[in-house]
């Protein structure tokens, strides 16, 4: 099967690394890609949201399946693109349509649906210009820290916690205002939860799901988890506190309500579910649900998910997800992320990278990278992620903590202490 996928980041790379161990997968063409990708299958220089382009270089390559890392292409109805166009409609998508994608793309949305299925998810009220005087009269009932969430999509900047009442209800103010475009029109208040959070992922046909490896990811800049958050500095997998006993409960509670919920409602979803928890006391919460794959998480989901991705993708394009199964690996898979200097603020590209010669028993996984005059050259903030097996997670951050030493560019950074919590 010629199999085209959508992204250009370290989540990107690692599910085309999985793929292409696929006996299944004939070519592979990824969409805009970057220089990892490339030596796993084609680069084709196409943006993954010019839906006309992509059409164009599915048919021309005999593409049978197209699958979707970022949420972008998603919540701009990618799916919808493809299933109302007479040439493209049988091509499956592994991905949900525009409807479904509002699970990630408003927080609104996700909030209500929750609510709707009983899922447990922190108490909230949503507030635009219309109904700013109920917020604040909601704010003033709740303790600090106080929550603030954009509603649509603003880069994994859209959420505040604040510990000030007149600060949060000036930020309130601020983002009606458009502090967040119009991702804060409408703003999600919501009451602090406090816990331990951990990423869970399904993969569903629409009516069928498969559990796939959960791993814990670290979004603050800083050691110790202080500072700015980034997209995410490291992960790992196994989570030791997401145990047998929890994850059942968050299987009868929040996965099952989950895809019931959304087969009830009559919304096709085919693709990944990435639930955010949180662990509070003993019971799991929803933060919030992606409608694709974590980044970094999946650097280390591909590593312990054992069978055949493409067997389970073809699995969920032909609705006959039951009849998989999903194996983990035994081992412990991490992995740390190498960004540039200055990242999640300013930051310079173009830095050669050097060392990845040197690398030995890691997985590179790249991130923000190009390829220029025969060099690899930094592109973005978070540059390439290390990723490594072991017996135990210590193993396996030796392992990856060892190889990001041996790569090298200028003002190179990665946190040593990933996994610390656990
Ligand atoms: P989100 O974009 O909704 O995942 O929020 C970003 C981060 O803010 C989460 O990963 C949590 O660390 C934190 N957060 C979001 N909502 C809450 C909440 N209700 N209680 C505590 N922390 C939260
Ligand atoms: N690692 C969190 C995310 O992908 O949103």
């Amino acid at each position: 099967m010629n199999i085209l996928l959508l992204g250009s980041g370290g989540r990107e790379h690692a599910l085309a690394w999985k793929m292409a161990q696929s006996p299944a997968l004939n070519k592979l063409f990824i969409a805009p890609g970057n220089p990892g990708t490339a030596t796993l299958g084609t680069n084709i220089p196409v943006s993954a949201d010019d839906f006309p382009a992509i059409k164009k270089l599915v048919l021309e390559n005999a593409v049978d399946m197209v699958v979707v890392g970022p949420e972008d292409p998603l919540v701009k109805g990618v799916v919808d693109f493809f299933r109302a166009d007479e040439n493209l409609m049988d091509i499956p998508v592994i991905g949900p349509d525009k409807i479904g994608a509002q699970l990630e793309g408003s927080k609104d949305f996700s909030k209500q649906f929750m609510f709707r299925h009983n899922i447990p998810t922190a108490k909230y009220l949503s507030v635009t210009s219309m109904n700013l005087q109920e917020g604040v009269d909601f704010l003033k009932t709740m303790q600090a820290p106080y929550v603030l969430k954009a509603d649509g999509l603003a880069a994994g900047k859209g959420v505040l916690i604040l510990n000030d009442l007149d600060e949060t209800i000036a930020e309130l103010k601020h983002m009606l205002d458009g502090k967040f475009g119009a991702a804060s029109k409408t703003v999600v208040i919501e009451e602090f939860l406090s816990g331990i959070e951990c990423s869970v992922f399904v993969i569903t046909d629409g009516k069928h799901y498969q559990i796939l490896p959960e791993a814990k990811d670290y979004k603050r800049i800083g050691e110790g988890d202080k500072g700015l958050n980034t997209g995410g500095m490291g992960a790992v997998s196994p989570v030791p506190f997401a145990d047998e006993i929890f994850m059942q409960k968050v299987e009868e509670r929040i996965i099952k309500p989950t895809v019931e919920g959304l087969y009830s409602e009559g919304i096709i979803y085919k693709g990944f579910i990435f639930f955010g928890l949180i662990k509070v006391g003993n019971e799991p919460y929803v933060i919030e649900y992606n409608a694709r794959m974590g980044d970094p998480e999946t650097e280390v989901v591909m590593l312990r998910l054992k069978s055949d991705f493409v067997d389970l993708l073809k699995g969920v394009a032909e609705g006959n997800l039951n009849e998989k199964t999903v194996e983990f690996d035994e081992r412990a898979a991490v992995t740390v992320m190498l960004v540039s200097g200055g990242y999640p603020e300013d930051y310079e590209k173009g830095k050669i990278i050097s060392g990845l010669e040197k690398v030995e028993g890691s997985i590179v996984f790249h991130a923000g990278t190009a390829s220029k005059d025969g060099n690899i050259v930094t592109s973005g903030g978070r540059v390439m992620a290390i990723s490594s097996y072991g017996k135990t997670k210590e193993e396996a951050l030796a392992q990856s903590f060892k190889n990001a030493k041996q790569i090298d560019y200028d003002k190179k950074y990665f946190r040593s202490d990933i996994g610390f919590d656990l």
